[in-house]
């Protein structure tokens, strides 16, 4: 299985901290944010890594993590997405790097505080289709959302308004090869974007999703709010190290 990190966009809303770099190169705590989603796939056995990315500063990503040798990596895949097309159109980037393999997709926003090494096996396993991650929030609605009956998953809304759940979709995903001509079907969403949740909404609806839960803590840091909170939570499980 490969991996993908996907650390593109503007990040807006942590404007104006990315006008000059990108959401993914800020510190969270004592190291920069797209430095854990890698260790998070590195830690579930996945050595061949894709970095999709974008915008102005792109090239620090090249002057930061190189050949990706600090995180006991032999080399790092880098590509470029033009504009502003969402994480499924960073995704469709991946095609050529994923070369028929399963990938194991997270976006570069995302710290946990365990690791998904489990999940990672379990798909492995899997015969076909895709398995999501979640994690019980008390701000739903500020993600992608779960509905579930027992261990069914009916369908993913995003960013609803009345959340059917507590169930966030975290931003880590695992795809069998089939995610790209999904993509390809896809029409932008209202904020004018290829939605992942619409590719999530695919599996579903062939009945080849599966879920797990997340434990320890997730977070993403895509606002101020969840940057302080990233960066608090980073600080707390080094000092019970
Ligand atoms: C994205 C996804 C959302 C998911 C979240 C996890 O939201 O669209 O479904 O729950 O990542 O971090 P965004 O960060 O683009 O608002």
């Amino acid at each position: 299985m490969k991996g993908v990190v996907l650390a593109g966009g503007l990040g807006t809303r942590l404007s104006p901290l990315t006008k000059i770099t990108n959401k993914h190169l800020l510190p969270i705590y004592n190291k920069p944010m797209i430095f854990y989603p890698i260790e998070t796939l590195v830690s579930a056995g996945i050595e061949e890594i894709l970095v999709v990315t974008g915008g102005r500063n792109a090239g620090d990503f090249l002057r930061l993590l190189a050949n990706g040798k600090e995180f006991g990596l032999k080399h790092l895949n880098y590509t470029y997405q033009e504009g502003e097309g969402g994480i499924a159109d960073a995704l469709s980037l991946a095609e050529h790097f994923a070369d028929g393999d399963r990938v194991c997709v997270i976006l570069g926003d995302n710290l946990i505080e365990g690791t998904i090494r489990q999940a990672v096996e379990d798909f492995r396993k899997q015969p076909k289709g895709a398995k999501i991650l979640l994690k019980e929030v008390h701000d739903a609605e500020r993600f992608g959302v779960a509905e579930l009956e027992g261990e069914r998953i009916l369908g993913i809304e995003e960013k609803p308004s009345k959340p059917k759940s507590n169930y966030a979709v975290t931003g880590i995903y695992l795809y069998d090869e089939t995610v790209f001509e999904k993509v390809r079907t896809l029409v932008p969403s209202r904020r004018g974007e290829l939605e992942i949740t619409d590719v999530n909404n695919a599996y579903i609806r062939e009945g080849t999703m599966t879920f797990a839960h997340l434990s320890g803590w997730w977070t993403d840091a895509g606002t101020f709010e969840s940057l302080l909170r990233a960066a608090n939570l980073v600080a707390q499980s080094q000092a019970k190290q």
